[in-house]
């Protein structure tokens, strides 16, 4: 695996691949891996020929200073698991490099629309700026012909589509399945730091997310909402949604519709916020 850590070294080294006409894959992430974003490398090296990692903790993504701070980061072990997945590129760039002017610049406004006015976007005001702007940096370094990302971040994923199109990007977005622990917690950079009690309090998410799966239709989804977030808050989670959204566009549902739909949660622990998501429907 070759480790870049400057957009015009990585640019020219891709440069070459590209002209001897590989295919190449692009998997970005703040790092502190898990077997979710080794899912997507896997993802990767099946549909292309080269194989790129990021790894940078955006800061223009974390509207909550103390998140940033605490952001797990594991390089070593990344680096190690990166290079068994078979990775080609690992690019690993400073603040500085991604934000020559500094993070706190002024950066261009995408206009995501109404899809960032809820859920995420609601709660974290300007994150999906950040995401926006980070994402459309790393596209033009790597400029990949495929990009890999989770399905854990359904919003984040819309979000990265409708950058595709605002920018005109020929790259084609794979969303790739949510991995879970064997209860079911969905795998999360973030779950790293829960405690051993938060981590058996944090399976509710996913419980809830399925029980509110299986009673889809049997009552309006009002009641099915108020019950999920009682069920979270008698765990022990102080919840911030319970939705059910068009798959589509993200509209909110009272009630189920054809189509594919989700229903979404974000709600924390102690000072850890964890999010998770399940599709209904096609
Ligand atoms: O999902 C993530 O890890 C980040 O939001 C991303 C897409 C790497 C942008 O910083």
């Amino acid at each position: 695996m070759y480790l870049f850590k400057r957009v015009a070294d990585l640019g020219q080294a891709l440069g070459q691949e590209k002209k001897a006409g590989k295919r190449i894959g692009f998997a970005p992430t703040m790092g502190a891996l898990h077997q979710g974003h080794i899912s997507l490398i896997q993802s990767a090296k099946q549909e292309t020929d080269i194989v790129v990692a990021s790894i940078f903790v955006n800061p223009t993504q974390f509207n909550d200073p103390k998140d940033f701070e605490k952001y797990p980061s594991t390089l070593e072990q990344d680096i190690l698991l990166l290079t068994a997945a078979g990775v080609d590129y690992l690019f690993l760039p400073s603040v500085a490099e991604m934000y020559p002017a500094g993070p706190d610049a002024e950066h261009p406004h995408y206009d995501f629309g109404y899809i960032e006015s809820v859920l995420e976007g609601a709660y974290r005001p300007n994150h999906f700026q950040g995401v926006g702007i980070i994402v459309h940096k790393l596209l033009e370094a790597v400029r990949p012909d495929d990009l890999f990302m989770g399905q854990k971040d359904f919003q984040q994923c819309m979000i990265v589509k409708r950058l595709l199109e605002i920018t005109g990007s020929s790259t084609q977005l794979h969303i790739c399945p949510t991995l879970r622990e064997a209860d079911g917690l969905a795998m999360s950079s973030r779950n790293m730091r829960l405690t051993p009690g938060q981590r058996a309090t944090a399976v509710e998410i996913s419980r809830t997310l399925q029980w509110v799966k299986d009673n889809l239709g049997t009552r309006p989804f009002s009641g099915l909402r108020a019950e999920g977030l009682a069920r979270l808050e008698d765990a022990g989670f102080a919840p911030d949604y319970l939705e059910l959204a068009s798959g589509n566009d993200l509209r909110l549902l009272d009630a189920p519709e054809d189509g594919p739909m989700a229903i979404l949660v974000a709600a924390r622990l102690g000072d850890i916020r964890l999010i998770d998501n399940m599709t209904v429907g096609s």
